[in-house]
């Protein structure tokens, strides 16, 4: 495993994160503890050391199983993500949302359950719509400045909403949001529009949920195996089996896993990207892990783009094009230094 600066800092994460959300076996799916212990015995031995959870995830189950296995390994090796805002109690209308009070609330629960002082790095989970973005970063300062947090980060928000926030951050001299969490894979792209370019402008580094695109990706649900995907998902409709299919046919043309592939491509997409990797089983972990061995030709980079690509709408594909009208004004687009 290699070691990779989480976004505009010098925090070393692994070039790969491990999802947790399955730590857990609640709604009948995912892990039990004994199993959680032996994903994130490999992911450790592996030299893995950025976990993802969050407070919702199997209603406090994954941090407590987390809590239970750190207090007993050493605290210090692991970099641990956890994120505020989604309900965890439902007689108290201030008990979900972005608000600080939430945050406050919810941070002193996650520390419990995690059985740490420390946070490492704490992600606003969705955007609420409500909350005035001044607020949830001078809480997270706030939580920083008293040492119960290390960093801040921020999950599915539109990017006006972080640009707005890391802007006034910078002004204010609070800590920025040095991590970008978003739903990206070969079947889901829609970030390249607006919040991957806003991540490259401000430093931060992607880390893509269900880069597996919940396990579609790794050609599983073609063999006829089962997983926790229903029938009738996007992630399965006859657009994401032909991508799959593509992903498959360069997997056996390298002879690695298809997954491997899929990981892979969301790595070489020219900017900062920690994909965060579920998994239930073991095995599937193990040759996970592997996926950091591969190294995509541009052939096949060409291939799975040209399979999965998604018009930018409006006003990308339109500015895309005017610019260079724009530009080529007077023969000097060729002589203008273009940036990315
Ligand atoms: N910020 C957010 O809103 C948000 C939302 C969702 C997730 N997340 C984070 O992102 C992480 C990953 O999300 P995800 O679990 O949906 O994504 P994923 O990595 O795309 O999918 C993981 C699932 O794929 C299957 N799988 C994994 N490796 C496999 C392999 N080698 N062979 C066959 N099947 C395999 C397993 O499904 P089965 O269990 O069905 O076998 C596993 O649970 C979560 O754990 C969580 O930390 C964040």
């Amino acid at each position: 495993m290699k070691y990779k600066l989480l976004g505009r800092s010098g925090l070393k994460v692994s070039e790969l994160c491990l999802g947790t959300m399955g730590f857990g076996t609640e709604a009948n799916w995912g892990a039990d503890k004994r199993t959680s212990f032996e994903i994130m015995d490999a992911f450790a031995n592996a030299g893995g050391n950025f976990i993802d959870t969050a407070n919702i995830y199997k209603l406090g189950t994954s941090e407590k199983i987390i809590g239970e296995y750190i207090s007993n390994d050493d605290r210090d090796f692991f970099v641990l993500a956890t994120k505020y805002t989604l309900l965890d109690n439902r007689t108290n209308p201030n008990a979900s949302g972005n608000n600080r009070k939430n945050m406050m609330r919810s941070v002193e629960e996650s520390l419990k359950r995690l059985q740490t002082d420390f946070i490492d790095v704490l992600y606003l989970h969705i955007w609420d719509d409500i909350t005035p973005i001044d607020e949830v970063l001078r809480g997270l300062d706030d939580l920083i400045r008293q040492g119960k947090v290390n960093y801040a980060a921020i999950s599915d928000t539109p990017a006006w909403v972080v640009a707005k926030g890391n802007t006034l951050a910078e002004l204010m001299g609070w800590s920025q949001f040095i991590a970008l969490q978003v739903e990206y894979s070969l079947l889901q792209r829609t970030p390249e529009r607006e919040l991957i370019p806003m991540a490259k402008h401000f430093g931060m580094t992607v880390t893509p949920w269900a880069p597996l695109a919940g396990g579609a990706l790794t050609g599983k649900y073609l063999r006829g195996d089962k997983g926790r995907i229903k029938p009738e998902s996007n992630r399965l409709n006859d657009n994401s089996m032909r991508i799959t299919k593509e992903v498959v046919a360069i997997a056996d043309e390298l002879g690695v896993s298809p997954g491997h592939v899929a990981l892979q491509w969301t790595r070489q997409q020219g900017f900062s990207s920690i994909p965060i990797v579920g998994a239930t089983k073991l095995s599937q972990l193990e040759d996970n892990l592997q996926s950091v061995d591969l190294v995509l030709n541009e052939e096949h980079l060409r291939r799975l783009d040209e399979t999965s690509v998604i018009p930018l709408g409006f006003p990308g594909d339109f500015f895309k094009e005017e610019a260079v009208r724009i530009n080529s004004f007077g023969g000097f687009y060729d002589r203008v230094e273009k940036r990315n």
